[in-house]
Formats: structure tokens, C-alpha cells, sequence
């Protein structure tokens, strides 16, 4: 099933030339499985042409003329209370100024009015006239009626000027309404630490020992959490990879910084998924200069770098209510997972074995098998990383409703 299957999503578009980039938008959310129906006003539909979104989005793009057709009376309830997130974007100056004092004086304005989501607006105009003490005088209304406020961004501005004004990517209007969706999910109210990525130890100040830990999973363990409204703390080792929208990203780089900031982070969340490729060896001395070539083959001493998730389990108050662990495994998957469920007393375990094609590092689809402290197995097929993800979020919800 896709991502937002069974969403409704109304766009309200104004007129900024930033409105070029709503149809990106609307197209990821269409594609995503939305369906999303796009509401302009008359200086939007100047800028572009409500066709265009047809389009893409195989749905409705209304004007105000569409106000007063012969059904009109229904129109902007059914946009308004039908849907499921209202995002405006772009807002200009103007529409941000009437949503402040309640005027409807068009379909997008009286549909704003009647919904029944919080409003998310993300603004895009000339930089002076975002900094106007009216502008932030009403943004300040918006924001404190419970409205999201996106934005905006800095940078090029269609006056040619530079400064604060644009309207933020579509890829990030993408992600916050991802997250204004998830709010009111399973997990809503739950804190939920989740580990990510190979760490690097050094050897020296250039080189460093690590893994083939893209990261992927435990990213997409991040966002599925965050699609089921749990507020997340991301720990990354390095990767190559965007942050979800909404998660307290934090970056280490070492097992020892992993260790620090996991502890920190556990101490009032209900769980925590470690799904990051922990060294567990690391040099004892690392050199505090490059290794010269010249100076001969170095002979490294290794020494145990700390086990996060054994240290978790040895702490006698403020452990998460809930541990997760991964197994990488290259042979007698379930008899080596099920010893790092009591080793590390974990309430569940997800072991996959690294051996079979198209699962593992690197790649964007796993095969798993989630083992459970009480002996219950479940062999699932291969999926997409984020489908493994929701399987596994979705035994977290269940296993916190026991506690
Ligand atoms: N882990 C950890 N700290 C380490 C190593 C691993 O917290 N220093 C965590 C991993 O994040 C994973 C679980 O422990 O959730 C199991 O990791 P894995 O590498 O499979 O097992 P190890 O305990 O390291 O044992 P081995 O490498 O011998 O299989």
C-alpha cells in the first residue's frame, strides 16, 4: 500500500510565483497515493494554470468561480472539514493577513475558514515585506490559533533581492505534512530513540575503521515512527542520508559518543531501537598524527569498544521502557539472535541475515525475521526497508500496550 493511500490532502495556493513549485508537490502527494485537491486563488491561477494541477493530481483545481456554481453551498465544507492536512503554500502577505482577522472573501479563504485540521502555511514573499511588523504580527496570530507556520527560507527572492522571503523546497512541504498526518497516531505522546548508521573509529586523523552500515534502516525506522505521531531522537553515525522532517537529529561518530548520547537520550523514552552497526572493536592508541607511509606498515592494537546496548541494560534506573535490537548474522540466525535477546535484555530482536541477496547493508530492501523475548517468531518476506520499518513500529505499539 503507498504511503498516503486514504489521505486527503487540500492545497490552497496564492499568488507567488513560488506556486511553480506546489505542483512538485502536489505530484509527490499524488504519487505517494493522496488525493489531494488544490484551491487558488485568482492571482495563483495568473501564475499558473489550474490545469496544470489537474493534471497531476487527476483531481480538482478550484477557482473562485467554482464558489458559485449551482452546488457551491457545499464546496468549501466538503474541502474544509473532509480533509485530513490543509497546507498554503505558497501564502502571500495578503492571504496570511486575512487568515489573521478570519476574511473569507474568496473559496480559499472561507474553505480555510471552515476546515477542521490545523492550517499549515508555509509564506513566500519579498523579504521586507515578511519582515513588516504587520506580516509578523499576524504570522504570530496564526502560530498562536495552533497553525504550523513553514518557513519561510533565505536566500534568492523573486525581486532580486537576497534575504528572507522564499517559500521552503517542496521536499520539506512533503515531510511536514508527513508529519501533521502522523500527529493523533499510535505512538503519539511516545518518545522513541532509534540508533542509525556504521560508526568510525580512528586510527589516525585520517583514517578510520567502520562497516557497510548504510544507515537506511534505521532512517526509515525513524520516519515510521514519526508517520505514527511518536516525538523521535535520532542518533546517526555517519551516512549519506537526509534526516526525516521532525526528528532530533544527533550526529556522533564514534561507539564511545554513540554510547554517551544513547544514554542521554534513553532516560525518559518509552523505546529504543538500536539499529545502528556498533564497532565492536576499535584502536587502542589511535595516532594523534597522520601515519607516515615512510615510518613502515603500522601494527594496530584493537581494544573492545563499549557495548551500548549491554551498558543500557546493566543501568539500573532510566532504562526505556522498551529495547529493540538488531542482529546481523551470517549463520545460525535465530540461536545467535536469541542470545543477544538475554545477553543484552532486549524485548525483541530483529535478525537478518546478512548472507541473503538483496538484504543487508546497503540495500533498500531487507528480509528479517523479529524474534521475541517470549520465544515467538515471525519470518516476514522481503520488503522495502520502510515496510520492514512499519512491521516493526507496529510490534512496538503492540508491546508498549502490554507494559
Ligand atoms: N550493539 C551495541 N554496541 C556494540 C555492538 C552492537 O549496542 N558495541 C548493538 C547493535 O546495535 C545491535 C545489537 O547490539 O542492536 C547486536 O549487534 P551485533 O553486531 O549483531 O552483535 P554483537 O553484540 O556485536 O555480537 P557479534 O558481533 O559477536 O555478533
Amino acid at each position: 500500500m503507498k504511503l498516503l493511500t486514504n489521505k486527503h490532502i487540500v492545497l490552497g495556493i496564492t499568488g507567488s510565483i513560488a506556486a511553480y513549485k506546489t505542483v512538485t508537490l502536489a505530484s509527490m502527494l499524488t504519487k505517494a497515493g493522496a488525493r489531494v485537491d488544490v484551491v487558488m486563488t485568482e492571482s495563483a491561477a495568473k501564475l499558473v494554470a489550474p490545469l496544470t494541477f489537474r493534471s497531476v493530481t487527476g483531481r480538482g483545481a478550484y477557482v473562485d468561480d467554482d464558489l458559485w456554481q449551482s452546488d457551491s453551498h457545499v464546496l468549501h465544507i466538503e474541502l474544509g472539514q473532509k480533509n485530513d492536512a490543509f497546507l498554503i503554500a505558497p501564502a502571500t502577505a495578503n492571504t496570511i493577513a486575512k487568515l489573521a482577522h478570519g476574511l473569507a472573501d474568496n473559496l480559499l479563504t472561507v474553505t480555510a475558514l471552515a476546515s477542521r485540521t490545523p492550517l499549515l502555511v508555509a509564506p513566500a514573499m519579498d523579504g521586507g515585506m515578511y519582515a513588516n511588523t504587520a506580516t509578523q504580527s499576524n504570522l504570530e496570530t496564526l502560530a498562536e490559533r495552533g497553525m504550523t507556520i513553514i518557513g519561510p527560507a533565505e536566500g534568492h527572492l523573486a525581486s532580486g533581492l537576497a534575504g528572507k522571503g522564499r517559500m521552503v523546497e517542496p521536499e520539506e512541504l512533503f515531510g511536514r505534512l508527513r508529519l501533521a498526518l502522523g500527529s493523533g497516531g499510535s505512538l503519539s505522546g511516545r518518545k522513541v530513540v532509534v540508533t542509525a548508521g556504521g560508526t568510525r573509529e580512528p586510527i589516525d586523523p585520517v583514517r578510520v575503521i567502520t562497516n557497510r552500515s548504510s544507515g537506511k534502516q534505521g532512517y526509515a525506522l525513524a520516519q515510521a515512527a514519526l508517520d505514527l505521531g511518536a516525538s523521535v531522537c535520532l542518533i546517526s553515525a555517519p551516512t549519506c542520508l537526509a534526516a526525516p522532517f521532525g526528528v532530533e537529529l544527533v550526529r556522533v561518530t564514534t561507539a564511545a559518543e554513540m554510547l554517551t548520547a544513547v544514554l542521554d537520550a534513553v532516560e525518559n523514552a518509552d523505546a529504543l531501537i538500536m539499529a545502528a552497526a556498533v564497532a565492536d572493536f576499535r584502536p587502542a592508541d589511535p595516532s594523534g598524527e597522520k601515519i607516515k607511509k615512510a615510518d613502515g606498515i603500522p601494527g594496530i592494537t584493537l581494544e573492545a569498544a563499549p557495548d551500548v546496548l549491554g551498558t543500557v541494560a546493566a543501568i539500573p534506573q532510566g532504562r526505556p521502557r522498551l529495547t529493540v535490537g538488531f542482529a546481523a548474522e551470517s549463520q545460525n540466525l535465530s540461536r545467535n539472535a536469541r542470545a543477544k535477546i538475554s545477553a543484552k535484555k532486549l524485548d525483541l530482536i530483529v535478525a537478518n541475515d546478512i548472507t541473503s541477496p538483496q538484504a543487508g547493508f546497503d540495500a533498500d530492501t531487507n528480509r528479517v525475521t523479529l524474534l521475541w523475548a517470549d520465544g515467538r517468531a515471525r519470518e516476514l518476506p522481503l520488503m522495502s526497508k520502510l515496510e520492514v520499518a512499519e512491521q516493526i513500529l507496529d510490534v512496538v505499539v503492540d508491546l508498549l500496550e502490554d507494559l
